[in-house]
C-alpha cells in the first residue's frame, strides 16, 4: 500500500456528536465520495435517517441543512457495520470513549473497549487494505494497540493507522468544520505511513486550505488533542479562580478578562467565567493526561494538571453552596428554578454539565428543582441525574470556609422524580420560585419578561447567575437579589 489510494468511499463508525457532524461536512464537501455512518444504535441511526430534521438525534445550528444537501446522494447512515466496513477504503473511528467506571484505572483511564470491538471488527471483516483513522479522542499509543489487534488475523491484509482527532466545539461544530483553524493528520514516517497520510490530505483539501492541514507523527497527534484540552480547560479554572477571588474584593472577573484578553500573549477567548466547565472532553481527557502521567511516573505534571479538575469541582461546588447559604441556610422543600441543563448554549448535550452536579447537591438537601431547558429532554435530565447516583466521581473539593465535605447519599429513582420537574415553558419554571439558578448562556434567558418573573416568583426574588448572560442592571432595578460569578459587591 505504498501509492497513495484516491478515496471512493467512507465508512465512520459511531453516528455521535462528532462522527454524524463531521461526516456530514465531508460528504457536503467530497460529493465524488460515498460517506457512509454506522452505528450500532438503531433508534440513533433511524433518528438521523428521518425525513423531518427537527428529528435529528442532535442538535446543532446549521447541521440541518448540511445533512438535507449531502443525505441521499453520498451520505448514508445505517447500522450495517459489516457491510460499511467491507467497501470503505478509509474507516473512521468515532466511537466514545468515557472514563472507566470500573477495575484498574477506574474514574480515570479512558474506557477503550468500544474501540476494541471496532477494530475486531474491522480484522474480521475487511478483505483488502484499508486506512483506520482513529477520530475519537484517545490516550497516546491507542494505535499501537489497533495496530496489534488489526494485525492479528494473519490474512495478509495491511492497515495503516492515523489519528486525526476532532477539535470542533459543540454549538459551533458545523462552522468549525467549514473553517478549522487547523485539521490535524498524525502518521507513520513509513513510505505507506506517508501515503496513507497524504490519502486524507487529499480529503480535506476539498475545502481546507493546505496550510491549515499540519501532520504529525501519531502518538504527537494523539497527544496533541489531549493537550489542546487540557490548556483550554485550564483557561476555564484560571479566570474561574479568580472569580472567587473577585467576589471577595470586589473586583469584576469580566472587566479582568477583558483587559487581560487585550494582551495578544492571552488573548481574549475562552476567559469567560461560568458555574464550571462541562462536555464529554475536557475532564476525561485531562483526568486520562493525569492518569498517563502517573503511569510514567511524573507526580508533579500528574499533580499540576489534576489541580484544574480540582479547580472546576471547586466552582460548581461554590455555587451550589452559595445558593444555600444565601437561602436561609437551607433549600429543603424550596422551589429552585433552573434556566439551562445543556453544558453549553446551542447544543442539546449535557455531558458533564455542570447543570446535572448543582442540582445534585441541592438535592441532597431536598430542594424542589425545576428545570426548563429549550433543547433538553426530561427524559435526558433524569438520566443525568440518576447515572451520578452511582458513579460520583470521589469530590476533590471541599469549601475552604467551612473544611465540611458533602455527604452524598445515593438518591432513588423515586426521589429524583419527585423532587425533580421539567417544564416546557420557562415562565411555569419560575412561578412561586424562591430562587432561580442560570446554568446554560442560552441566548433567549436575555429576553425574558423579567418584570412579569418578578411579579410571580416569591419574595425576596434571587437569581444566582452561573454565566453572567442576564442583564444584572435591568434585575436589580426590578428588585432581584442577583448573585453573579466573579462579581463582588
Ligand atoms: C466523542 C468523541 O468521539 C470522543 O473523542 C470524545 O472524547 C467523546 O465523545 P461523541 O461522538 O461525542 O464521541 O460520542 P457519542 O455521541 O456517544 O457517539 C458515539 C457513537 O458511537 C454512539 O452513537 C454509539 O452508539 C456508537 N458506538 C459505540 C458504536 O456504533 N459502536 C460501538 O462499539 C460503540
Ligand atoms: C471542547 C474543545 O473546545 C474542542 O476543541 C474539543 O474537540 C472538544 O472539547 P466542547 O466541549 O464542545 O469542545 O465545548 P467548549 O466550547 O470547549 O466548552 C467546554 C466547556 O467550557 C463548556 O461547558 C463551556 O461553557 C465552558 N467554557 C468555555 C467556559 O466556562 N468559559 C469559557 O470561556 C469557554
Amino acid at each position: 500500500m505504498n501509492k497513495v489510494k484516491s478515496i471512493k468511499n467512507i465508512c465512520c463508525i459511531g453516528a455521535g456528536y462528532v462522527g454524524g457532524p463531521t461526516m456530514a461536512v465531508i460528504a457536503q464537501k467530497c460529493p465524488h465520495i460515498n460517506v457512509h455512518v454506522v452505528d450500532l444504535n438503531e433508534q440513533r441511526i433511524a433518528d438521523w435517517n428521518d425525513a423531518d430534521l427537527d428529528k435529528l438525534p442532535i442538535y446543532e445550528p446549521g447541521l440541518a441543512e448540511v445533512v438535507a444537501e449531502a443525505r441521499g446522494r453520498n451520505l448514508k447512515f445505517s447500522t450495517d457495520v459489516e457491510k460499511a466496513i467491507d467497501e470503505a477504503e478509509l474507516i473512521f473511528i468515532s466511537v466514545n470513549t468515557p472514563t472507566k467506571t470500573y477495575g484498574v484505572g477506574k474514574g480515570m483511564a479512558a474506557d477503550l473497549k468500544f474501540i476494541e470491538l471496532c477494530a475486531r471488527q474491522i480484522a474480521k471483516v475487511a478483505k483488502d487494505d484499508k486506512i483506520i483513522v482513529e477520530k475519537s479522542t484517545l490516550p497516546v499509543r491507542t494505535a499501537e494497540a489497533l495496530r496489534t489487534i488489526l494485525h492479528s488475523t494473519g490474512n495478509g491484509v495491511k492497515f495503516e493507522i492515523l489519528s486525526s482527532p476532532e477539535f470542533l466545539a459543540e454549538g459551533t461544530a458545523i462552522q468549525d468544520l467549514h473553517n478549522p483553524d487547523r485539521f490535524l493528520i498524525g502518521g507513520a514516517p513509513t513510505e505507506s505511513g506517508e501515503a496513507a497520510v497524504q490519502a486524507l490530505v487529499d480529503v480535506y483539501l476539498n475545502w481546507v486550505p493546505r496550510e491549515n492541514i499540519v501532520t504529525t507523527r501519531v502518538w504527537s497527534s494523539e497527544l496533541s488533542k489531549l493537550t489542546a484540552n487540557a490548556f483550554l480547560a485550564q483557561r476555564v479554572s484560571s479566570i474561574n479562580a479568580i472569580s472567587a477571588l473577585c467576589e471577595k474584593t470586589g473586583a469584576d472577573v469580566d472587566e479582568i478578562a477583558h483587559a487581560i484578553g487585550k494582551d495578544s500573549r492571552i488573548g481574549a477567548k475562552f476567559l469567560k467565567s461560568s458555574v464550571g466547565f462541562g462536555g464529554s472532553c475536557f475532564q476525561k481527557d485531562i483526568l486520562n493526561l493525569v492518569y498517563l502521567c502517573r503511569h510514567f511516573n511524573l507526580p508533579e505534571v500528574a499533580d499540576y494538571w489534576e489541580q484544574v479538575i480540582k479547580m472546576n469541582d471547586y466552582q460548581k461546588h461554590r455555587f451550589s453552596k452559595n445558593i444555600i447559604d444565601t437561602l436561609f441556610n437551607t433549600v429543603s422543600g424550596k422551589k429552585i428554578a433552573f434556566l439551562g441543563w445543556a453544558f453549553k448554549k446551542d447544543t442539546n448535550d449535557t455531558r458533564e454539565s455542570a447543570a446535572i452536579y448543582v442540582a445534585d447537591e441541592l438535592l441532597q438537601d431536598r430542594a424542589e428543582i425545576h428545570v426548563y431547558d429549550p433543547k433538553v429532554s426530561e427524559e435526558q435530565i433524569y438520566a443525568d441525574l440518576e447515572y451520578l447516583q452511582t458513579n460520583r466521581r470521589p469530590q476533590t473539593v471541599i469549601a475552604s470556609e467551612t473544611k465540611q465535605s458533602v455527604e452524598y447519599s445515593t438518591l432513588s429513582m423515586e426521589e429524583i422524580r419527585s423532587l425533580v420537574t421539567v417544564h416546557k415553558d420557562p415562565y411555569t419554571a419560575m412561578e412561586s420560585a424562591h430562587a432561580i439558578a442560570v446554568l446554560t448562556e442560552w441566548d433567549e434567558f436575555k429576553t425574558y419578561d423579567w418584570g412579569k418573573v418578578y411579579n410571580e416568583m416569591l419574595k425576596p426574588a434571587f437569581v444566582f447567575d452561573g454565566r453572567n448572560i442576564v442583564d444584572k442592571d435591568q434585575l436589580d432595578v426590578i428588585g432581584f437579589e442577583i448573585y453573579n460569578i466573579g462579581k463582588g459587591n
